[in-house]
């Protein structure tokens, strides 16, 4: 008979994923159905069209999940099932908490809410876990780009966050202004690979002040070079435009592990693919002599494997949630006062 497991379910934008993690926190499966060619022809997430969509695949994907993991499901073999509880698109969001709590009740086993921002905090985690604190977390998706002073699990400090767009929004609003579909992160970081960095110089807003960013001024200085000059090369705007963000991102990264003494600086959300930022955070890791954790590109999108770490630790430290815990579009991470 095999040792208990965890299931975890995230739906909390276009993804629906489940994966299976081991009482070591082994990844024994990690299923992820993407819904981009849903999406893709309205340049964005059409919430409407995510929530049906998890609704269809939610139970071929945790059935999959399973079976990779050679696990039946219900007890023994599943200790616990937990989900994404926010933040994300409230519909996306109950099918998934639907599903888990409907399995959990009927298994007899602990459920679980998780926090999907802390799911990226411990995606680098599960493939580094010789990580020393403290460290400091980029987490840098579509919906957030903040720096994080990481004490252990489940200890958080916010050392600084955007004030305006995340970074992978503004991926997005440029490529879909390019023309370039979405999701833009990849399309625009493929297109930069043949373009000229130093081609235009566009702004790098508050890179000398504080731990703080704002991206939303240099995607209006994108839209409005190209409106000043229409023959621009797309690959050199691409290229230059990635240039800025990832000058900013890499500079306020090393001053907040400069300000914490830290031992790691660890790349977390959708944007920790993109491979400039990879290559210029781990040359200024390298330069200071500290441990760069980038997580693998699948560990950096959205998965469930990042849900059943943070389940795994949560379910040994402070045990399961209520049944009727709710979905919360805007859940906040849980995070300490700075010193
Ligand atoms: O973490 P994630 O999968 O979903 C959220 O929680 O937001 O991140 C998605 C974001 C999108 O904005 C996408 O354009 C961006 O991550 N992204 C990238 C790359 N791959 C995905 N941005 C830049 N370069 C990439 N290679
Ligand atoms: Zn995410």
């Amino acid at each position: 008979m095999s040792a208990p497991a965890l299931l975890a379910i995230e739906t909390s934008c276009d993804e629906t994923a489940a994966a299976v993690v081991d009482e070591n926190l082994h990844v024994l499966s990690s299923v992820v159905s993407s819904q981009i060619d849903l999406h893709a022809d309205f340049g964005g997430v059409v919430p409407e069209i995510a929530g049906r969509a998890h609704v269809e695949l939610l139970e071929p994907v945790v059935q999959e999940a399973l079976a990779l993991a050679g696990r039946s499901p219900g007890n023994p073999q599943i200790e616990a099932v937990a989900v994404t509880a926010g933040p994300g698109l409230v519909g996306s969001l109950l099918v998934g908490l639907s599903g888990a709590k409907a399995m959990a009740f009927v298994w007899g086993v602990p459920f679980l809410g998780i926090n999907h921002l802390e799911g990226h905090l411990f995606a680098a985690q599960l493939e580094a876990d010789d990580l020393v604190a403290p460290y400091v977390t980029l987490l840098v998706s579509g919906g957030h780009t903040m720096l994080i002073a990481v004490d252990g699990p489940g200890q958080y400090r916010l050392m600084g966050e955007t004030i305006d767009d995340a970074a992978g929004e503004a991926y997005d609003k440029v490529a879909r202004y390019c023309g370039l579909g979405y999701p833009g992160g990849p399309a625009i970081d493929e297109l930069a690979g043949q373009g000229d960095p130093t081609a235009l110089r566009f702004p790098r807003a508050m890179k000398n002040d504080g731990l703080n960013f704002s991206f939303s001024g240099l995607k209006t200085s994108v839209v409005r070079a190209m409106q000043k000059d229409p023959t621009l090369v797309i690959a050199d705007v691409a290229a230059s435009f990635q240039g800025a963000v990832v000058d900013v991102l890499v500079t306020k990264s090393m001053r907040a592990v400069d300000e914490i003494d830290a031992t790691a600086i660890v790349l977390g959300g959708g944007v920790a693919a993109n491979s400039a930022l990879r290559a210029g955070m781990e040359a200024a890791a390298q330069e200071r002599g500290i441990v760069c954790a980038l997580p693998s590109l699948s560990m950096c999108t959205d998965n469930a494997a990042m849900i059943a770490a943070a389940a795994w630790h949560r379910l040994r430290t402070s045990g399961g949630d209520d049944l009727a815990l709710g979905a919360n579009p805007s859940l906040k991470l849980e995070l300490e006062p700075m010193a």
